[in-house]
């Protein structure tokens, strides 16, 4: 595979960071641009996240002395230097759409953690290992934007990166409605308990836009391509609370769902065992070997102990039982700044690299 030079959108926030961790000696990507607010624009990455560097393992050397663009007022340098960007930015709605946008239009294909397109019909909102047939919209978006490389694709939100992969895959049964209490991590709203020192020993049952994005993007993955957009379906139908948690990493979902055929539950076990898809087939750098990993235990899967499986990139499931409202109910667990944001947007880009989207 050929070597891809890539910029940073917001390197200096959590998820920014956590792409500069995971690029910093990745195989095919070459991290060559920064870029962040007006606020950090001219210093060096070490100078502009010094105080906030969020994790234990130091910055990346190669990058410390890389200067800081300025997103929007340096576009053209940023895009001068990189073959395509990865974004993940805290500004207005309207703001994002207009910056991702503008760097599609100049032939700079973005790679996006951000919510601001995630409804967008023609830009396809991907978890690889389930709708990575949805890329092909990408040729429709070109043609909107009047590009012949630039277009925006996106990662759903974190939320729902544990709960969609347990259920995509049981469809053959029929997935008909689908209760989910989240349990989130603090990084999730890109804090650390040094930063939001109110969650030490605390519970928030709010997380503003949250429950919206878990009900409701789960319908555009499960979409089809008609035409030049992605129509969402109409079921499942999924209801959630989302509550924020005191834990640093990871964010947890307690699942009720019911079929339409219910399947025995060593039809989903096995379902889940035997489950991969585009990126295992392809090898791809980020790919868990084992996406779904089912834990027999009682206690199990926890936060602490296995959010870091295969790298943060695969998911962990447990306490699968009969329900007595729904068909079944169960837990699972994923990383929320490496399979939710940063981990989920590199596998995207390698698998649009591998299908010849980046070239
Ligand atoms: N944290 C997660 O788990 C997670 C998961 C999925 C998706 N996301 C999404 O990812 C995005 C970033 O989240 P985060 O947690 O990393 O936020 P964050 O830590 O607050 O970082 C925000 C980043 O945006 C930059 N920024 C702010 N205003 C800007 C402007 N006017 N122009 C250019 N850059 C600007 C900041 O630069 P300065 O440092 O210069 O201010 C910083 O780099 C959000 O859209 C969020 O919803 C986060």
């Amino acid at each position: 595979m050929k070597k891809y030079n890539v910029g940073i959108i917001g390197a200096t926030g959590m998820v920014g960071q956590r792409f500069a961790l995971l690029l910093a000696d990745h195989p095919w990507f070459n991290v060559t641009a920064l870029a962040a607010s007006p606020r950090s624009a001219g210093k060096t990455y070490e100078q502009a996240v010094d105080g906030r560097w969020a994790f234990k393992v130091p910055m990346p050397e190669n990058l410390k002395e890389l200067n800081v663009y300025d997103a929007i007022a340096d576009i053209d340098t940023v895009v001068s230097k990189v073959d395509f960007v990865f974004c993940a930015v805290d500004m207005k709605k309207d703001e994002i759409k207009a910056l991702e946008e503008a760097y599609a239009k100049k032939e700079c294909p973005v790679v996006s953690n951000n919510s601001a397109n995630r409804f967008t019909p023609d830009v396809p909102m991907i978890i690889p290992e389930i709708n990575s047939e949805h890329i092909e919209i990408i040729k429709s978006q070109r043609k909107r934007l009047g590009t012949k490389k630039g277009f925006i694709a996106v990662k759903s939100n974190c939320s729902l990166q544990s709960y969609v992969p347990a259920l995509y895959p049981l469809d053959k049964f029929g997935v008909d409605k689908c209760l989910v209490c989240t349990y989130q991590a603090i990084s999730g709203a890109g804090k650390t308990f040094e930063r939001w020192p109110e969650m030490i020993d605390n519970v928030i049952p709010y997380i503003g836009g949250e429950e919206e994005k878990s009900e409701r993007e789960p319908l555009k993955i499960w979409g089809k391509i008609e035409g030049d957009e992605i129509v969402p379906a109409n079921s499942p139908k999924f209801t959630a609370q989302c509550l924020r948690v005191p834990v640093s990493d990871g964010h947890m979902a307690a699942v009720f769902v019911s079929f339409k055929n219910k399947p025995s539950k060593e039809e989903i076990l096995d379902i889940w065992k035997n489950f991969s898809g585009v990126p295992q087939e392809l090898n791809l750098p980020h790919a868990p070997k084992q996406f779904i990993n089912y834990f027999t235990e009682d206690n199990m899967p926890q936060t602490n102990l296995h959010r870091n499986l295969e790298n943060g990139m695969a998911i962990s499931v447990g306490r699968l039982r009969e329900d007595t409202q729904y068909d079944y109910k169960f837990v699972c667990l994923s990383h929320n700044t490496l399979r939710g944001a940063a981990g989920g947007a590199v596998l995207l880009a390698e698998l649009l690299c591998a299908k010849g989207f980046m070239d």
